[in-house]
């Protein structure tokens, strides 16, 4: 007699756009329920209608990932749809770019609570669930900024360094365990991730992303990943290379940098004139 095997179920944050979006319609496609989390419910209603006439599943939980108490509401109605999820995609996050001096207070200590507390926090909230039912795989959307950091991204450089240590960290407690967790570090990728930096305030012109993937090909490396877990993968491939880069040819990054953000001038009052 044949058994249907249970279908999975994908927790994706910043679904919305972009990346999020694309790794909606990519595991929906392989099979996966997707629970689709971000700020913009019209946003994810036209995904999850999208994916669901594609003959998937989807659903939707509108959340600000910055509120703590956003954060828990969501864990417990995810708790309800569907108890502990399969797999939890931390994906939302967002940049900026200047001289970290400019960069306002709010915009840093938003960054953080999203880039940063959204994944310990949801970790902390849903990794419990999958260790009493021995299964699960947490991926993490890291940034290869996060091993090659560089100068205008300061706390964004940062943010993806703590997904990097927190990733293998977790990953080395987890080791033996049926339990997977990884981090991807894409390099630049089309979405609405420059356009959304641009339109913060305080900000440098962010520079036009070069050599960029597209969210498609990110959203297949997450879904292969489901399939060949591994701790780290980098989208495009190449990029595994860039924490030789650093380590081999940082010194010459340190004295390249400042050039890069002289253009323009320290303590500027307005400095998205050419957006
Ligand atoms: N684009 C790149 O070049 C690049 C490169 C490496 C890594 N990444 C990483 O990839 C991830 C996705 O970025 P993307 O390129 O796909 O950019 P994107 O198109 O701007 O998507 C960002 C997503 O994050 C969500 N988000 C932002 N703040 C949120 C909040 N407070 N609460 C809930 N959701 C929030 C946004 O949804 P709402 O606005 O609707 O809330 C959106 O769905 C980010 O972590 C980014 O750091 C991007």
């Amino acid at each position: 007699m044949k058994v249907d095997a249970p279908i999975k179920t994908a927790l994706i944050t910043g679904a919305s756009s972009g990346i999020g979006a694309a790794t909606g319609r990519e595991l929906a496609q392989r099979g996966l329920r997707v629970l689709l989390v971000a700020r913009r419910q019209e946003r994810l209603q036209a995904l999850s209608e999208e994916i669901q006439a594609a003959g998937g599943q989807a659903q939707i939980i509108p959340a600000d990932l910055s509120a703590p108490d956003e954060r828990q509401r969501l864990f417990e109605q995810v708790q309800k749809m569907v108890g502990s999820p399969d797999v939890l995609i931390n994906n939302a996050g967002f940049g900026w770019y200047g001289y970290y001096t400019q960069m306002p207070w709010e915009t840093a200590l938003e960054m953080l609570q999203v880039n940063v507390a959204a994944v310990m926090h949801l970790t902390h909230l849903f990794l419990p669930g999958m260790q009493a039912r021995r299964s699960g795989h947490i991926i993490n959307v890291g940034s290869i900024s996060g091993s090659l950091p560089n100068q205008g991204i300061v706390i964004y450089s940062a943010s993806k360094s703590f997904l990097d240590a927190f990733t293998t960290s977790l990953y080395r407690e987890l080791f033996g365990s049926p339990l997977r967790v990884s981090v991807v570090r894409a390099g630049p990728v089309t979405s609405e991730f420059y356009q959304n930096a641009r339109e913060r305030p305080g900000g440098l012109p962010v520079p036009a992303e070069r050599f960029a993937v597209s969210a498609e090909q990110v959203a297949r490396s997450i879904g292969n990943l489901l399939q060949h877990p591994r701790r780290v993968v980098y989208v495009p491939g190449v990029l595994r290379l860039a924490p030789w880069l650093e380590i081999l040819f940082g010194w010459v990054i340190d004295r390249l940098g400042p050039l890069l953000l002289k253009r323009y001038p320290h303590g500027a009052d307005s400095h998205n004139d050419d957006k």
